[in-house]
């Protein structure tokens, strides 16, 4: 029997609302984003204040483009979904606080999920588990690799995220925010001039701040392009080496690419050969409502935290938060 689920993220900058048809795989027939972009742009990053406000504002919009898209209407949804963290607090309450008063509204359960969870739900192939034992979540909040199973972390960032990086190299180039994807852009007209520096070798653990000192530095001297491909390559080989030590000491083979960064080709397309890799669709890798509906069908077949009303939160792991359901 197909059940129609409906997924929203507010735990950032995006007002997200996805909407999918599952049956045995999965069908998105609305994937609807307002991106504050523009509003960021003025403060050169997100104000929590603000971006909860446009939250409000927008959410109740989206919701009715969302519909439309799918050409349903609010009677046709079987189960409502929201990230309740972790995330800029004021926005994730607002996300899901509108999808418990719609679930409770219309008589049907709300599934709680964390934002980390919809992130790693994408990169399958529309099937209702992962594929893959271990998932790397890179984006502007998370650089960590953590277990499928147990969800436990296995590796974890020092300091900055590897999407904090790319942002914040990319304002120092008077690049648009976020910086991901002009960064990418910019590379591909660059050199490997620049020797790759190896960051925090034989440990267990991210660490992005130390490369964005060097990069800062670079820039003074060097091309634009070129410190944007040393800045790529330097990001991959730390990934590559923590990939390695977290497959050793997991006696894995496999692992999922997510997050926003994970949409950068350069990066996907260096990865370790000797591994298995699963990616989300570049769409699905930036924060959005569809990887919390597909997150919630997943639970759906765990029977895992159905109709649950748990409190927003903003910061518990996803291992914390699953003892919670
Ligand atoms: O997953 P996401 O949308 O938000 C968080 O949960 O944090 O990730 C946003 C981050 C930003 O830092 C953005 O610059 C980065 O993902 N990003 C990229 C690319 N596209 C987005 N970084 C590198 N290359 C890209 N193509
Ligand atoms: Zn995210």
């Amino acid at each position: 029997m197909s059940k129609i689920i409906i997924g929203t993220d507010t735990s950032f900058d995006d007002t997200s609302i996805g909407i999918i048809k599952v049956t045995d795989s999965v069908e998105v027939l609305a994937d609807v984003r307002f991106t504050q972009m523009t509003d960021s742009l003025k403060f050169g990053g997100v104000v929590p204040e603000i971006a909860a406000r446009i939250h409000l504002d927008q959410i109740e919009i989206i919701l009715k483009k969302a519909l439309k898209l799918a050409n349903i209407t609010m009677a046709d949804i079987d189960y409502y979904a929201a990230t309740v963290g972790p995330g800029l607090i004021g926005g994730v309450i607002i996300g899901s606080n509108f999808m418990k008063t719609l679930a409770k509204v219309n008589h049907k359960p709300f599934i709680p999920i964390h934002h980390i969870e919809g992130h790693i739900s994408v990169a399958n192939d529309s099937k209702l588990n992962l594929d893959t034992d271990l998932s790397l979540i890179i984006s502007g909040g998370h650089s960590m690799i953590i277990n499928n199973k147990t969800y436990q972390i296995i590796c974890n960032t020092a300091d900055d995220s590897a999407g904090e990086l790319f942002d914040k190299i990319g304002r120092m180039m008077d690049l648009p925010f976020p910086a991901g994807p002009h960064v990418e852009k910019l590379a591909l007209q660059g050199t490997n001039s620049i020797k790759p520096i190896k960051i925090t070798p034989g440990e267990l653990k991210f660490s992005f701040s130390g490369l964005k000192t060097k990069c800062l530095d670079l820039l003074k001297k060097e091309k634009k392009e070129d410190v944007c491909y040393f800045l790529q390559q330097s990001v991959v080989d730390h990934i590559n080496e923590k990939i390695k030590l977290s497959m050793e000491k997991t006696g894995s083979q496999s692992i999922s690419i997510c997050g926003g960064v994970a949409a950068n080709q350069f990066i996907r397309n260096n990865l370790d050969p000797r591994y298995n890799y699963k990616f989300p669709d570049p769409k699905l890798c930036t924060d959005n409502g569809v990887m919390i509906a597909i997150a919630a069908a997943f639970r759906l077949e765990k029977k895992l935290g159905i109709d649950s009303y748990i409190e927003e939160f903003s910061y518990q792991s996803l291992a914390d938060f699953m003892k919670t359901l």
